[in-house]
């Protein structure tokens, strides 16, 4: 018997990310192989698994090897690996100096900040709570304290209104050997995100601008199309397509923008993957960022991101405080008429992102509605 003619994508991530994209890896009968462990998300659901750390450059060689394209779910990845993968002539999308980008977000905040166009908060390095008194001197207060590594869903994050919270953030960076640079608070009118997909032959796709809203610096509500006026939606699309193309993007990228009092957009951070921003797309455009992420890897042509619904909205799921699993109300949620449950099969903790709902509807707020009533009957609490 023939062996099917599949290419394979080997993925340094086996979470909610990488089963979302083994499900779309089935529909093109792609194989998807995930460096993790076996009770990953992705591996629960069936993807191939190479048991070992994103920090280890034997596993990393080794998952290499196994696929026709190195990419990534997650970006706390061993980079000076990554790199000598590439020398040695691994196709790896996005490349590593694309990827550092989303490593190392005071990197990140200097590249921006030289690009013409592209506007980012004030900010500075932080090796001390000195640096920080400079920094209110010249842009005020309050400040936002951050992780110039090793953040996310706001863990790495710290809201500093005065010098006792400056100071309680530089004892928790010491006690995890974080290093830290301040910004300016934005004084936020709203949140909004945008994913662009560019593949290697110079291919770009650009999502629709969504809006977004976090809860303890952790998203957790997504609705298209975003509120913004028609000028500045279409102002973040070109900003999506011109950054893909200045940094020579290959794969997917998610923009997380601040939306200013005063109508303008500040670009908050990048992350050069699949984004829980981009969930809503499974249902509300005619090609998921997942089969896009695979599509823009393996160099294939790109699939139409434009909506396919008037209005969508998603809704994280949350482990309840109880520590119960929402999976034990799934009738109950599936009783929402048009709810679409994603469930990633992980085990529940409190305050752990367990899965999400997406509806779509002929406006934002009928279909944030229906899916609120979804999230909170797995919740636990309608
Ligand atoms: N400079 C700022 N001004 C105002 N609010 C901010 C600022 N920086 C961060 N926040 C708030 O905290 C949230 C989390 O911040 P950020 O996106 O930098 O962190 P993260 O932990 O890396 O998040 P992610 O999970 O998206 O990677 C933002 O979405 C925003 O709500
Ligand atoms: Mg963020």
């Amino acid at each position: 018997m023939a062996e099917p003619s599949e290419s394979t994508v080997a993925m340094v991530g086996a979470g909610q990310l990488a089963r979302m994209a083994w499900q779309a890896a089935i529909s093109l009968d792609l194989g998807l192989v995930c460096l993790g462990e076996p009770g990953d998300a992705a591996i629960r659901a069936g993807a191939q698994l190479l048991t070992g750390s994103a920090k280890d450059p034997a596993a990393l060689g080794e998952l290499a090897g196994r696929g026709d394209v190195l990419t990534f779910e997650h970006e706390l990845v061993d980079l000076d690996t990554v790199r000598a993968l590439e020398a040695a002539g691994v196709a790896v999308r996005p490349s590593a100096a694309v990827l550092e980008l989303a490593a190392d977000k005071l990197h990140q905040r200097r590249t921006l900040s030289e690009r013409p166009g592209l506007s980012v908060p004030a900010f500075a390095p932080a090796p001390n709570p000195e640096a920080v008194v400079d920094f209110v001197d010249q842009f005020g207060a309050p400040v936002v304290l951050k992780a110039v590594r090793g953040g996310y869903d706001g863990r790495g994050v710290w809201m500093c209104p005065d010098p006792e919270a400056v100071a309680a953030a530089f004892a928790d960076a010491a006690a995890g050997g974080l290093t830290l640079y301040v910004e300016e608070a934005v004084d936020l009118a709203g949140e909004a995100a945008i994913i662009v997909a560019r593949s290697p032959s110079g291919q770009v796709a650009v999502f629709p601008l969504v809006d977004t809203r976090q809860v303890d610096g952790m998203c957790r509500e997504v609705v298209l199309p975003s509120r913004v006026d028609p000028a500045t939606a279409e102002q973040a699309h070109t900003l999506a397509t011109r950054l893909a193309e200045a940094v020579g993007l290959e794969g997917l990228m998610a923009i997380e923008l601040f939306l200013t009092a005063d109508g303008g957009l500040l670009i908050n951070e990048l992350a050069l993957r699949t984004h829980n921003t981009g969930h809503i797309h499974t249902e509300a455009a005619v090609t998921s960022q997942f089969e896009q992420h695979l599509r823009a890897v393996l160099d294939l042509p790109l699939g139409d991101p434009s909506p396919r619904a008037p209005a969508a909205a998603m809704v994280n799921i949350v482990g309840p405080p109880d520590g119960s699993d929402p999976a034990d109300r799934r009738a109950h949620a599936l009783a929402v008429p048009g709810a679409h449950v994603h469930l990633y099969g992980k085990t529940a903790r409190p305050g752990r992102k367990l899965g999400h709902v997406t509806v779509c509807d002929d406006t934002p707020e009928d279909a944030l509605a229906r899916a609120r009533e979804a999230a909170a009957r797995l919740e636990g609490h309608a």
